[in-house]
């Protein structure tokens, strides 16, 4: 019996190792939310919680499962459309053959591979190798399967995934290559841009430090917009971003990173194009007004969220939870059996 959707995949995860931010927000749950809204006739919509992959870097791990409800309801107040049958939330760790297709694939997966990550590395530079898990090492082999088992095409995901993705294309290829065809491989990177109207994957950059991501593990959260933070703390942390002495506006990540950070976040909150909000902006000499109004866009926007946010019918959310998790075995179980026959376990 074949229980894979006759519908293309569109699948993201967004993991529960703390509260979300604006990154996690524009880079992966609206696009899968617009495309869920929009499209969920004729895709099937898996917007999942990676919680196996919620503690390879330190958590306190008494709070992962209220993060994982808390996730769940955000992507609800984001506007995830529930009643449709063709939009699935689940938990990872709910359904097994995610850890173990990951498995298999790690037998398949070369070393140097995944010392190649860059999140990886980044990750785990200057620390002592047996403080670095075995988890951080290799879970985009689990990434990799996330995507693999239900045969996604698509995969709305920030730039700083686009690597994990690229390797799970390879993996894919490879297992195909060798035991015929076992995976639906995802689409490039580049088409995967196209399908979901943008030019590259999307960083949204640290406030305080523009030059790297921002990033819901960031110790000091002064950079990081929280989707929890109240309103006028978050105006605050706007109007404290740093910029630079040049003095006028300029889209420009390399001589303004700061200043185009702030012009990307602009666009996205009041969801205009980039290029008009840059035509408006650019020239300006008065950095205060530019950071005025993204601090005023950006409070409305969470007073929105938050407010719907209290509003979401939890009873209705774990009933979803439960009738997908049951679906999602399915189709898991499914993919993995393929598999397991595929490497002469069955
Ligand atoms: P995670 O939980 O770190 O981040 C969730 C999503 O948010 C995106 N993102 C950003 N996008 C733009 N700017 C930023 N500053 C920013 N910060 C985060 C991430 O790119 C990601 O899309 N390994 C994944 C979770 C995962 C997954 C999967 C994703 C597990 N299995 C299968 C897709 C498919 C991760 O750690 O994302």
């Amino acid at each position: 019996m074949l229980f894979r959707s006759s519908k293309q995949v569109i699948l993201t995860g967004i993991r529960a190792n703390n509260d979300l931010t604006i990154g996690n927000y524009f880079g992966a749950i609206l696009p899968m939310i617009d495309m869920a809204k929009k499209h969920s006739k004729d895709y099937q919509i898996n917007l999942f919680i990676p919680d196996l992959h919620s503690f390879t870097t330190p958590i306190d791990h008494s709070k992962l499962q209220e993060q994982i409800m808390h996730n769940l309801r955000l992507f609800v107040a984001a506007g995830l459309p529930l009643d449709s049958p063709n939009v699935h939330i689940y938990r990872q760790s709910y359904v097994p053959a995610h850890s173990e297709l990951a498995w298999i694939l790690d037998c398949f997966t070369g070393v140097g591979e995944m010392n190649r990550m860059t999140q990886f590395k980044d990750k785990s530079k200057g620390l002592n190798d047996d403080r670095v898990s075995m988890g951080l090492f290799n879970y985009p082999v689990l990434m990799a399967a996330d995507i693999l088992l239900y045969g996604a095409s698509y995969v709305p995901v920030g730039d700083d995934q686009s690597q994990h993705l690229e390797f799970t294309r390879d993996i894919a290829i490879r297992m195909n290559e060798k035991f015929g065809d076992l995976f639906t491989v995802p689409e490039p990177v580049k088409k995967q841009h196209e399908f979901f109207g943008k030019d590259q994957g999307l960083r949204i950059k640290d406030l305080q430090n523009p030059l790297k991501k921002m990033s819901k593990s960031d110790e000091s959260g002064k950079g990081v917009v929280f989707l929890g933070d109240e309103p006028e703390k978050a105006a605050k942390k706007i109007m404290a971003a740093a910029t630079d002495s040049l003095g006028k506006v300029k889209f420009d990540w390399v001589k303004q990173p700061g200043i185009t950070n702030l012009l990307q976040i602009y666009a996205l909150l009041v969801e205009k194009p980039q290029a008009e909000i840059n035509a408006r902006w650019e020239g300006e000499t008065k950095y205060g007004e530019l950071k005025k109004a993204v601090a005023d866009a950006m409070a409305g926007f969470l007073q929105g969220l938050q407010a719907r946010y209290e509003a979401v019918d939890m009873s209705a959310v774990l009933e979803k939870l439960n009738k997908s998790e049951a679906e999602m075995n399915k189709v898991a179980n499914n993919t993995l059996e393929l598999v397991q026959k595929a490497v002469g376990l069955r």
